[in-house]
């Protein structure tokens, strides 16, 4: 069974809607998106050749990736084509007091203290 606990990565004020900003915490880049209030975050790695999601555009709930174009739905990870058939990886999300959490695994969030 994989341990995981939620992480504080930032502050809900810190993103404007329809915005996306990336996070470094333990081994793991995770990338934060606002889409109409709501935050959803993911794993900063196309899952076609793993470059930086980041990188693409945030249309709505489309996040496309500025290397070779696949897209994919940020509420839910799935792909939309047209390169890719993988889903994002995606993590659970909370707002506590202002603040949002995200679901990590343990072994993600101690990486770089091994
Ligand atoms: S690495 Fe993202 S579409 Fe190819």
């Amino acid at each position: 069974m994989v341990m995981s606990k939620y992480v504080k990565i930032t502050e809900a004020n810190e993103i404007p809607e329809n915005e996306m900003q990336l996070f470094k915490v333990g081994g793991c880049e995770v990338l934060i998106v606002n889409v109409k209030g709501e935050f959803y975050a993911l794993e900063n790695r196309c899952p076609h050749m793993g470059y930086p999601l980041y990188l693409g555009s945030l249309t709505g709930k489309v996040l496309t990736c500025g290397f070779h174009y696949a897209s994919f739905d940020v509420t839910s990870g799935k792909s939309l084509g047209p390169i890719s058939e993988s889903p994002l990886k995606t993590y659970k999300v909370k707002i506590e007091n202002s603040s949002v959490l995200v679901e990590l695994p343990t072994s993600t969030i101690y990486e770089d203290n091994k």
